[in-house]
């Protein structure tokens, strides 16, 4: 017998078929390059609050069950917990066992609900440009996702009108998140509840993805969480978590809120992956929700502060890039207004040019070619190091 055995034989076509998220190729090339000025990761500077890491300490000590599993969906403390928490930031009541997931984050809890609701070429409409992990999360599910462009012109407003022709039988869901990651866009309650009224019109699922609610900055009022939407309720997934607000995205930690029907079936998928979020974390956010988030504050001042100074920056090199100023988040999406062949060779060139890493804006679907992304939650020396050296390679 033949022995052809070769690892990429072994690889299913839907795997073959996908790529790595080009913020995390970007980020270990970046660690490969010694000194690099990395713009490329949305991973915040930030230590976990002081309040979340003493509590976990203690309870190291003392909870005697802190090493083992907990019941899949989660500690019932933490439930009871964000089930609270929910009510006071929506007004809608939910119900701890019947409509509260722990997750290990957005992207297992994303992951998770994709894999409950997707058949073979099911569709999911994503916002273009979009999360750059929701691409290849629906594509290894085995869905097809539908790019929904936003109108640039008008600072990546949404474009309600496209919405409806993108619909058909095949749609399962909608994905949206605001403040948007990569341009920083917050779109507006009337448009929000425009799209609620379309998916139960036609059926669908809102999946609402909300890691930046608290980086909003003077835009706090143009902030509408869609899952206060009580008449939508059935329709609506909720995505929180903890990684940004509290500084804790190594713990991996997150919780959605959903339909109790639909819980039960997602259920079965976390199960199966993860048995349960790691109980430690949810320990961490325990304490991270029984604390007063004093941090939040501190977190979004400093934000802000290197939001000005990169577009300062930003507006120092107008040959290079345009850009339009980010309503919240931590990520700014310019144009490459400079000579260049398309995004992903730009990205790949700067490292070694400039010694500064940016992720290439196709990466985040097919409107954000001629792109890059920068996160702008890294430290000011970082992003003035950036600046600096993209000013010395293109000149002033
Ligand atoms: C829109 C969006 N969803 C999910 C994630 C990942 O979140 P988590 O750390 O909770 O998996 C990110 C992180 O950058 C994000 O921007």
């Amino acid at each position: 017998m033949p022995n052809n055995f070769s690892v990429s034989n072994q690889v299913s076509e839907k795997v073959a078929q996908a790529k790595m998220s080009a913020i995390k190729e970007m980020a270990m090339l970046s660690s490969k390059i010694e000194g690099a000025a990395s713009l490329a990761w949305g991973l915040p500077s930030f230590r976990t609050p002081e309040y979340i890491r003493n509590a976990v300490i203690v309870q190291l000590d003392q909870d005697i069950e802190i090493g083992k599993y907990a019941l899949p969906d989660g500690l019932r403390e933490l439930r009871k917990l964000v089930a609270r928490k929910h009510s006071i930031e929506t007004g809608i009541e939910v119900n701890a066992d019947e409509n509260v997931l722990i997750t290990a984050g957005n992207m297992q809890g994303l992951n998770t609900l994709f894999h409950t609701i997707v058949n073979p070429s099911d569709e999911i409409i994503l916002t273009d440009p979009c999360f750059a992990s929701h691409i290849q999360q629906i594509k290894l599910s085995g869905g097809k996702p539908v790019y929904w462009p936003l109108d640039e012109k008008h600072n990546w407003r949404l474009d309600l009108e496209r919405l409806p022709d993108l619909i058909n039988e095949k749609t399962k869901a909608i994905v949206i998140v605001s403040p948007s990651n990569p341009t920083g866009k917050i779109f507006s309650k009337s448009e929000l509840l425009h799209i609620s009224e379309i998916a139960m019109q036609r059926g669908l699922l809102i999946l609402l993805d909300d890691p930046y609610c608290h980086f909003t900055y003077e835009n706090r009022e143009k902030y509408f969480n869609l899952a206060s939407d009580k008449k939508a309720f059935d329709h609506i997934v909720y995505f929180f978590t903890f990684s940004k607000s509290y500084a804790m995205s190594g713990w991996r930690l997150g919780y959605m809120i959903l339909p109790a029907q639909l819980k039960k079936e997602a259920l079965k998928v976390h199960d199966s992956t993860m048995i349960c979020t790691p109980r430690i974390s949810q320990v961490a956010g325990i304490a991270a929700l029984t604390g007063t988030p004093e941090h939040l504050v501190t977190f979004e001042k400093i934000l802000a502060k290197r939001r000005a100074l990169i577009c300062q920056r930003l507006d120092a090199v107008a040959h290079v890039f345009e850009y339009v100023k980010p309503e919240g988040a931590y990520y700014v999406f310019p144009k490459i207004v400079a000579d260049h062949r398309n995004s992903y060779d730009f990205s790949l060139q700067l490292p070694n040019s400039a010694k500064v890493t940016v992720t290439p804006g196709n990466a985040f679907g097919p409107s954000g070619e001629g792109h890059v992304r920068m996160a702008y939650c890294v430290s000011e020396d970082i992003i003035n190091l950036a600046f600096d050296r993209i000013e010395k390679y293109f000149g002033k």
